[in-house]
């Protein structure tokens, strides 16, 4: 049993069980099977007075407010749920959540930054919007960027955060969270975990302080609502809600409602589609047509691979498989990371980061893994779409993850 455990006074449930229950045990109680989705912007009372003293006392503090959340802003219950069972899959004491991924990586950098706390340590890759956010100093930020080795000495009085994502978008590339964590003292360790999910590994058991999620990908898992949502302790997490209300990312009750509902099958999707992953990956690792294959030791159903040949042939010739970006969806997406996802990084630091220019990024999804492979292997070897580049091999360095070097072909 995958127990989870919430302290002594409670039983340790299965990540399963949590799954299809937390945040939704008063729902018997209430006559209810499915949770109520409360689509209400503000909240009706006879009695100012008492709003006007709730109002002081989420300003002041941000815990939740007992009863009614006043406005839309503040606070909603059907979301609420949702904060609920993520916390409890992540082993958190509590999780805020935001309108996306990129509102929740902000709302993170603008806490630390109203703490006095402008600079961030960050080890690359990171997702290419994460990237530029973070380069860019968009909010008033400054970063040093490292490599797992150089967090400590990167550490500055003004440093409110080391930010990291294990496994890495797009390279899969895997921090030790523990070792990482050693190493940031007491600056809070940021885990991005949206590659891996609570379903295989939960950041907080390892030493993290703050996890986020980009919730539109495994979380919803069904590519139909974007969210972001950010795990943490409760002391955070009240400033989190306070910048969440002043500064208006928040995440719609809908949103709060299908991001529910997606975690109950959670372990389910991400365990299935790792499993036709790993034996993706299992193919493409002898296929002559492939120079490199990353894949993380954590497994998970996201894979990279480089190809010999023209990797916009590859996503040219997919007919099963959707060349789009994003992940986490039930069918299975491929796209360019330098073309996409990582279009907005320097090439430069695209490139030292290791995330070359024959990298594909593909998310597996529930299909039938001889279907896919079928589709792989005829994309692979569809004909060009457009003049060949010379097609020397990629000979990028083993940055990431965990590469399966295969042979490559004769002749070239
Ligand atoms: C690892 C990672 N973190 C954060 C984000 C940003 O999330 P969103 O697109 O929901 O804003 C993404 C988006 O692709 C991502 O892949």
């Amino acid at each position: 049993m995958d127990a989870m455990d919430y302290g002594s006074s409670v039983t340790p449930r299965a990540l399963a069980t949590e799954a299809v229950h937390a945040g939704r045990e008063d729902l018997a109680s209430l006559g209810l099977h499915a949770p109520p989705l409360d689509l209400s912007t503000t909240y009706p009372s006879y009695d100012a007075r008492a709003e006007a003293a709730r109002i002081d006392e989420f300003a002041t503090t941000g815990a939740r407010l007992d009863g009614p959340p006043v406005y839309a802003r503040l606070d909603n219950p059907t979301v609420a749920r949702f904060e609920e069972a993520l916390a409890r899959l992540e082993g958190a004491e509590a999780a805020v959540a935001f309108a996306s991924g990129m509102a929740a990586l902000t709302a993170v950098l603008l806490a630390r930054a109203s703490q006095g706390l402008r600079h961030v340590v960050a080890v690359r890759p990171l997702y290419g919007c994460s990237d530029h956010l973070l380069d860019a100093g968009l909010l008033g930020t400054e970063v040093t960027w490292t490599d797992p080795a150089g967090v400590a000495d990167a550490i500055r009085p003004d440093t409110g955060l080391v930010m990291v994502e294990s496994p890495a978008n797009p390279t899969l590339a895997e921090a030790d969270i523990r070792a990482l964590a050693h190493s940031c003292g007491s600056v809070p360790l940021l885990v991005d975990n949206t590659f891996a999910t609570p379903v295989l590994q939960r950041p907080v058991a390892q030493g993290a302080r703050i996890v986020l999620h980009s919730a539109t990908k495994y979380l919803g898992g069904h590519g139909d609502v974007m969210g972001g949502v950010v795990a943490c302790d409760e002391e955070f997490a009240r400033t989190l809600r306070q910048v969440r209300f002043a500064t208006g990312g928040v995440l719609h009750p809908l949103a709060g409602y299908l991001l529910l509902r997606g975690l109950s099958t959670l372990p389910v999707r991400v365990r299935a589609a790792s499993t036709t992953a790993a034996e993706l990956v299992r193919r493409l690792a002898t296929d002559p047509r492939i120079a490199r294959v990353h894949y993380p030791r954590i497994g998970g159903a996201m894979i990279a691979f480089e190809v010999y040949g023209e990797p916009h042939d590859v996503i040219a010739g997919v007919r099963l498989i959707t060349p789009a970006v994003s992940l986490g969806s039930v069918d299975t997406l491929i796209q360019h990371p330098a073309s996409i996802s990582h279009r907005i990084v320097a090439e430069g630091d695209r490139r030292s980061a290791g995330v070359s220019d024959r990298l594909l990024r593909m998310s597996v999804g529930l299909e039938d893994v001889e279907d896919l492979w079928r589709d792989l292997t005829q994309a692979l070897s569809a004909p060009p779409v457009a003049p060949l580049r010379a097609a020397a091999p990629a000979g990028v360095p083993a940055a990431a993850g965990r590469p399966v070097a295969a042979p490559r072909p004769s002749g070239r």
